[in-house]
C-alpha cells in the first residue's frame, strides 16, 4: 500500500521548475540558496502551484540528492494511522501489526522527508513530531526505546499556519521548527508571463502522455489562457491543457473553444477582418481592424507572451493591455 503511505513514485522524473516571472525566480533563488543547509523548509502556496515539485528540486539541489525522498500528505491519512506511518511499529503493538515495520522517517534516513498539508496534522501527532525535531529521535509504535534519524524536513500548506496558531489548532512551537525558512510560490495569476510558459510545456508532457501531435495553441487559446485567473493554479492549468489535447484533432494547433468554458469565454470575441473591396469602409474600421490584427499577429509570434508582443509593438505592457481593452479584445 506504497499509494496510502504517501511515498512517492520512484520511477517518477522530476521536473525542474518552470518559470521567468520575478516572484516565481525569488521563491526558486531562495530555495537555491537554502538548499544545502540543512534547515527545515515549510513551503506555502495556494493549492496546485507547485508545493511538491519545488520540494522534489530542494532535495535534488541538497548533498541529501543521492538519498531517499519520501513523501507523505498528512491530510490523505487516517489519524490512527499517521504514528505507525510516520515511526513504524513493532510487531504485536497493535491489532494486526504482524511483523516489525520501519516508518517513514526510517525509510528517509540521510534524506529529505515532505510532509505535506501540514496544516492538517493532528494535535497529538504534532507533539510527536516535534519530539522528531528536537531530538532527531523516532520511537517505532510499541518500541521500548527510540531510534536517531537524518532527515531534513520540508513540509507544505496552503493553509496560513500563523492563523492556525491563533485559532489554538497549531502548536506555536512546531510552527518555529519547521519554518525555519519560508518559501512562498506566488499564484499563478501573479506570475504574468509564466501561464504561456507552462502552457507549452505542459502542452509538451500532454502529448508525449497522449502519444499525440499537436503543434502548439491558436492566438485565442493563448488569449483565453492569459486572462483566466487560475485559482486552482498550474494543476487547474495542466487539467485545461489535457482536456484540450484530447479535444484537439491530431496536428491542429489547440484553439480556445478546446477549453472548458471559464476559461474559453475569455476567448476574445471574432472580430472578423473586412477586405478593402468588400465595399466602403472609414478611416476609422480600417485602422481598428489593422491593429487588431497586427496585435493578434504579435502574440501568436511571442507564443502569448504579452510583455515581449509588448516590447515587439514599442508598447509597455500596461499600454498594450489598454489598447485591446479599447479595441474590445479584452474583458476586464
Ligand atoms: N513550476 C512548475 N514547473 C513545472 N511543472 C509544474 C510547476 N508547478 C506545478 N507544476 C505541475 O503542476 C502540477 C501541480 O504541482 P504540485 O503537485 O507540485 O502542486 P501542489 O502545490 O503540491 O498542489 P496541491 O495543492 O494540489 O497539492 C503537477 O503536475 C506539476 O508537475
Ligand atoms: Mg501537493
Amino acid at each position: 500500500n506504497r499509494e496510502l503511505r504517501g511515498a512517492g513514485h520512484p520511477g517518477l522524473r522530476v521536473v525542474e521548475p518552470i518559470g521567468q516571472s520575478a516572484p516565481f525566480l525569488a521563491a526558486v533563488g531562495l530555495a537555491r540558496s537554502v538548499a544545502g543547509a540543512d534547515v527545515p523548509v515549510l513551503i506555502h502556496g495556494e493549492t496546485g502551484t507547485g508545493k511538491e515539485v519545488l520540494a522534489r528540486n530542494l532535495h535534488l539541489w541538497s548533498r541529501r540528492a543521492a538519498k531517499p525522498f519520501v513523501a507523505f500528505n498528512c491530510a490523505a491519512v487516517p489519524e490512527a494511522l499517521i504514528e505507525s506511518e510516520l515511526f513504524g511499529h513493532v510487531r504485536g503493538a497493535f491489532t494486526g501489526a504482524g511483523a516489525d515495520r520501519k516508518g517513514l522517517f526510517e525509510e528517509a534516513d540521510g534524506g529529505t522527508i515532505f510532509l505535506d498539508e501540514i496544516g492538517e496534522m493532528p494535535a497529538v501527532m504534532q507533539a510527536k513530531l516535534l519530539r522528531v525535531l528536537q531530538d532527531g529521535e523516532v520511537r517505532r509504535v510499541g518500541a521500548s526505546r527510540p531510534s536517531m534519524v537524518d532527515v531534513r524536513v520540508v513540509s507544505a500548506t496552503h493553509k496560513d499556519l500563523v492563523a492556525l496558531v491563533a485559532e489554538g489548532r497549531f502548536r506555536a512551537d512546531l510552527m518555529y521548527r519547521l519554518n525555519a525558512v519560508t518559501l512562498r510560490i506566488p499564484a499563478l495569476r501573479e506570475r504574468g508571463d509564466d501561464v504561456a510558459l507552462l502552457a507549452h510545456f505542459l502542452l509538451g508532457r500532454a502529448c508525449d502522455q497522449a502519444r499525440k501531435r499537436v503543434p502548439g495553441f491558436a492566438p485565442d487559446a493563448l488569449w483565453a489562457l492569459s486572462r483566466h485567473g487560475f485559482p486552482g493554479n498550474v494543476r487547474e492549468l495542466e487539467n485545461e491543457i489535457l482536456r484540450a489535447v484530447a479535444l484537439t484533432p491530431e496536428g491542429e494547433p489547440i484553439r480556445a473553444a478546446a477549453f472548458s468554458e471559464r476559461v474559453a469565454d475569455r476567448a476574445p470575441p471574432r472580430v472578423p477582418a473586412r477586405a478593402l473591396s468588400d465595399g466602403p469602409i472609414t478611416l476609422k474600421d480600417a485602422v481598428t481592424d489593422t491593429e487588431r490584427r497586427v496585435i493578434e499577429g504579435a502574440l501568436a509570434r511571442t507564443g502569448g507572451n504579452v510583455s515581449q508582443a509588448a516590447r515587439d509593438l514599442g508598447l509597455t505592457r500596461p499600454g498594450l493591455y489598454k489598447v485591446m481593452e479599447r479595441l474590445g479584445m479584452r474583458d476586464t
